[in-house]
Formats: C-alpha cells, structure tokens, sequence
C-alpha cells in the first residue's frame, strides 16, 4: 500500500492530538533510547523529541515517501526505512511508540508480545490505533467497494486492516509480560470544513488509501464520487458548512 506524507500532512493539527494524548500517559521515567515505529512524516516523531530531550529518540516506516519527509523535518534524527513485521532490533528501548499503524500489522497476539520482549525493564509501549471499522467513514468504503466494476480490484482491500481486539482482549495479551497496563477510548469528533469533501480528503491519506491503490485514474475518480455521495447521506452538512467525522481510538500504554 502507498503513503503520501503530502495528503498525510493536509489534517497534521488533527492526527497529532491523539500522538500527543498517548505520549502524556507514558509514566516519568528515565528514557535513553526511545523509537517511533511507524513514524510517518516525523509529527509524532518530533513530540518524542521534545518531551525525551536528553534521549536518543529514532524512527522508522516502511514507506520512503515518509522518512523523506521525516528526515527533512528532523534532520538530527535517525530514521531508517524498515517493516514492523520484521522488523529485527532487540533494542533495549526505554519507549516503543507507535501511533496509528499497528492496525495496519497483522496477528497483535503475537507482535505486542514480541514488542514489549524489546523493552528494557520500566519502558513503556504506547499505541493508539483507529477504532472506527464499523464508523459510516468506513462501512461505506467497504459499501462502495461491493458496487461497482471495480469489486475484483477490490476483493482484498477491507482486509488489509489488521484485526482487532477488543480493550479486555489487549489488556489480557499485554498484562501477560507487563506489569502495569493502560487502556482507554477516545472518540475525537472532528469538524471538517468542506462538508462531504473533508471526509473524503481526510480518508485519501489513510483508510482510503487500499481502496484507491488498486483502481485505474478513472475508476478512482469514480469511486470517489460515489464514496463522497454516500457520506453526504450519512453525514450532515452542520450550519457553518462543516461536517463532524466521529472519531473513535483506543489507547494502551503497557510497562514492563
Ligand atoms: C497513519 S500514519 C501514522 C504516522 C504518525 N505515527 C502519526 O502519529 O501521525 C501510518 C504510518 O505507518 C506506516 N506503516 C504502515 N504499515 C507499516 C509497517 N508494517 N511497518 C512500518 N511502517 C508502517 C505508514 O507508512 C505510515 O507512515
């Protein structure tokens, strides 16, 4: 799947503010060596900078659009281009951080495990993943994605989005090899200036983006104009022209 940090960037003030409630839950401690993983164009790279300031603080994405951006913003900082999945440094790290991007990883019984196995004794792992599968925004993707010529090109798109537990599944996982473990909800609601179009814009640099990969310049405009229609139904047009898009996350910050 292709990131682009320049549609990424287009709501940064928005997708940073739950980067900047999970890092505030992480216990005072002392942190020598903290790592982004999944860490974009480098926005919540930089709040690990400025809250870890005598730290070693590095990043790493799969995708190299994003450490572009990320090496450009920071230049001090290492970021390296590198899969989750395989992702093989034992570290010891003081604090994992990783915000918006496990739901794009696969098996969370087995990865938070091995995850936590790279934290020294007191560091902390923090994640906070989108919890709106089942959001308009997204059952009508999925909706979309199931009417049109494009439902072959398609067929595999909703499942690139790892599976998820629920907050008594991940404490359970997580409670197994930490000693304290956090876990809470937040649902954002952002208003989106635009209407219908905001949505669609905020989407096409995320959630959207195993929807459009697949399809020909043409059939992505088409979807699009489609998916725009269906959020209009479901998503009111408020008085001053914005639309509110609920936006549910869940939050787990699990000690060692
Ligand atoms: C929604 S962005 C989050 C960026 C940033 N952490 C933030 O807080 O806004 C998700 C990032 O995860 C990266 N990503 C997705 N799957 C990944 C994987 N398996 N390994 C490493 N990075 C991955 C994407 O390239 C993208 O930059």
């Amino acid at each position: 799947m292709s990131w682009s940090a320049k549609q990424y960037v287009a709501f940064e003030d928005e997708r940073t503010r739950p980067a900047r409630d999970l890092l505030a839950a992480i216990p005072a401690g002392d942190v020598r060596l903290a790592i982004d993983i999944g860490c974009g164009p480098g926005n919540s790279t930089e709040l690990l900078v400025e809250r870890f300031a005598d730290a070693t603080v590095r990043g790493l994405d799969s995708s190299s659009d994003m450490i572009d951006a990320a090496r450009k913003r920071l230049p001090q900082v290492q970021f390296d281009i590198a899969d989750i999945d395989t992702w093989n440094d034992s570290g010891p790290f003081d604090v994992i951080f990783a915000n918006a991007v496990l739901q794009w990883v696969p098996d969370h019984a087995t990865l938070l495990p091995s995850l936590v196995s790279k934290l020294a004794p007191g560091g902390s792992l923090a994640v906070q993943m989108p919890d709106n599968l089942n959001e308009h925004s997204h059952r009508l993707m999925r909706e979309v994605a199931a009417d049109g010529p494009w439902v072959g090109k398609l067929a595999g798109a909703a499942g690139q989005r790892a599976e998820m537990a629920d907050a008594s599944g991940y404490y359970s996982i997580l409670k197994a090899c930490c000693t304290r473990v956090d876990v809470w909800r937040t649902t954002y609601h952002h208003p989106l200036a635009g209407g219908a179009s905001g949505v669609v814009e905020w989407f096409k640099g995320s959630a959207l983006r195993p929807f459009l990969d697949p399809l020909d310049e043409t059939e992505r405009a088409q979807y699009l104009k489609q998916y725009q229609v269906a959020i209009e139904r479901a998503h009111p047009v408020l008085a001053d022209g914005s639309v509110l898009l609920p936006f549910p996350r869940l939050f787990i910050v699990a000690t060692r």
